[in-house]
């Protein structure tokens, strides 16, 4: 279960309080990876207290070190203790349209190649009548894992996330039966690249208004072996619901 807090929250203190609650929970459940993909800032500060939870990254640069200002290596949060990056995030995506399918391809060779863990983001911007989402999924898929060898599947995460279903101003969360025909699509494409044994242990995690509420029916229902989880990951309360609704 991973905690997308994306630009949140605004000091590293709150950003300590919360990794407390959801620390405290974690003792309470047995067999659940939780992920902390916090900002850059509040990495290091995080990686001091955590026990249990991992800690993630919200995104990692192609390039290991130079003139790219502004710019975080894969390098550098590893060695803060990162362990797993976020590439490919639909926000990003839309945010910084130089993110194309070649630089996120990019970053995951990098960041791979680096030791981190990756989870990488797909989903249609729309679910239209024709079916075209799947062919966009799909070109996602192949073009973001270009030339990635399958003795990589081990550090690979898929995290499906209908970009129309994220945020605050998401339509409403996907429905677990369609996302079960989705993520069965996704592992069709997956094993199209790495073949069947390899795909098998790539989990692939739902995003998209996750909440307290519906959290155990997509595990339940949707065919996925995990969570993205933005907005429900920001309340202590809600978020430790979810990791023990996630122990079963
Ligand atoms: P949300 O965001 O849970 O707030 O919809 C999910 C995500 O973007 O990872």
């Amino acid at each position: 279960i991973i905690a997308n807090w994306k630009m949140n929250p605004d000091t590293s203190d709150k950003a300590v309080t919360l990794v407390q609650t959801i620390e405290q929970a974690i003792t309470g459940i047995s067999d659940v990876e939780v992920v902390i993909a916090s900002p850059f800032p509040f990495l290091s500060s995080i990686a001091t207290i955590l026990t249990h939870a991992k800690l993630g990254s919200q995104n990692a640069f192609w390039e290991d070190k130079g003139a790219y200002t502004g710019e975080i290596s894969a390098d550098m949060i590893k060695n803060l203790g990162v362990k797993y990056v976020l590439i490919g995030h639909s926000e990003r995506r839309q945010d910084h349209p130089e993110e194309t399918n070649e630089i996120i391809n990019k970053k995951i060779i990098k960041a791979l190649k680096n030791g981190l863990k990756i989870i990488f983001c797909i989903g249609e911007r729309e679910r239209d009548t024709k079916g075209c989402y799947f062919h966009f999924i799909k070109k996602e898929i192949l073009e973001g894992l270009e030339g990635i060898d399958g003795k990589e599947a081990d550090n690979i995460i898929i995290a499906y996330e209908p970009i129309w279903a994220i945020g605050a101003k998401a339509q409403r969360a996907d429905r677990p039966d369609d996302t079960l025909k989705i993520v069965d699509f996704i592992r069709e494409v997956l094993s199209s690249i790495f073949g069947k044994n390899l795909s098998r242990k790539i989990p692939v995690l739902y995003g998209g208004s996750v909440d307290a509420d519906n959290a155990q029916d997509f595990l339940k229902n949707g065919g996925v072996q995990g969570l993205l989880v933005g907005r429900s990951s920001l309340d202590g309360k809600i978020f430790s619901k979810i990791l023990k609704d996630a122990d079963v």
